[in-house]
């Protein structure tokens, strides 16, 4: 990629970030957290020219990857739920960030997995199918990256016990044309005071049209089992690579 000082040089910066974001991100956020993040983002470097999937088109790039990693490292999960395996690429992060914690990863079109990471679960239901129990909302994460509506979603997480969140695709309705098949209503949409109910979207994407009518049924209660979240800042700026997708973490109420 780069020699290796000047490598040195983009860790440095990047690691600045993100110990920043991490301080808004946690719950509690420790200087053992922040560090760990920090630490996370050298490895991040180490690992990613070694990762099984070279091409990863339509799932998480460079930038976004890279968020994972090092949030997975500093939240130090015992539990990690994703929703959208595709080829495989982010179970495999998650695993590589949290080797000790139970991963598991749920796609309907299970056709698309090209690597196993072993120790990784794949699943080829929806996740709201399997029962985890009873779950220890301090160390589970669950990352949403399948496309379905963040409402639906928070709901279902909220009502299992979890509380933390990642979020892809959180464009709001004004970037909608930003991914295929937008998981509407975004988080985005559900937090904006503009954005008011009834309204109809419009956008265009590849030489089509699509419309998504925002209302109040959709949304339901989602937007009050929302504590506070952060859209974690771009990295695209520092890399180069091309711009992740509104990644966000969540955290749920309650
Ligand atoms: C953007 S890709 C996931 C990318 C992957 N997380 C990565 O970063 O490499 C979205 C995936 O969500 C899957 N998907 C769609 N509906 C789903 C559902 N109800 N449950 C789980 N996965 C679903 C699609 O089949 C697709 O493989």
């Amino acid at each position: 990629m780069i020699s290796t000082a000047e490598q040195q040089r983009l860790i440095t910066a990047i690691s600045t970030l993100v110990s920043e974001s991490i301080a808004k991100v946690l719950p509690c956020p420790s200087s053992e957290a922040a560090a760990r993040g920090a630490d996370a983002v050298s490895a991040f470097f180490a690992l990613y020219p070694r990762r099984p999937l070279s091409d990863n088109r339509g799932g998480s790039g460079f930038n976004d990857s890279l968020w994972l990693f090092v949030l997975a490292r500093a939240i130090a999960p015992r539990l990690i739920i994703e929703s959208g395996t595709h080829k495989g690429h982010s179970a495999w992060l998650f695993r590589k960030a949290c080797p000790d914690a139970a991963v598991h990863s749920f796609d309907i079109a299970p056709e698309r997995l090209s690597y196993r990471e072993p120790g990784v679960e794949y699943h080829t239901h929806d996740w709201s199918e399997t029962d985890f129990g009873e779950v220890d909302p301090a160390t589970s994460l669950i990352f949403f990256d399948d496309h379905i509506s963040h409402a639906a979603r928070i709901r279902e997480a909220h009502e299992r016990g979890f509380r933390l969140l990642l979020l892809d695709d959180n464009f709001p309705a004004h970037n909608l044309y930003a991914t295929g098949g937008p998981p509407v209503p975004t988080l985005a949409m559900i937090t904006d005071p503009e954005l008011a109910f009834d309204s109809e979207i419009t956008w265009f994407r590849k030489g089509k049209t699509y419309s998504y009518h925002y209302c109040e049924a959709d949304v339901a209660d989602a937007r009050s089992l929302v504590a506070d979240f952060v859209v974690l800042p771009e990295l695209a700026n520092l890399t180069r690579f091309p711009a992740g997708s509104a990644l966000t973490f969540v955290r749920l109420a309650g």
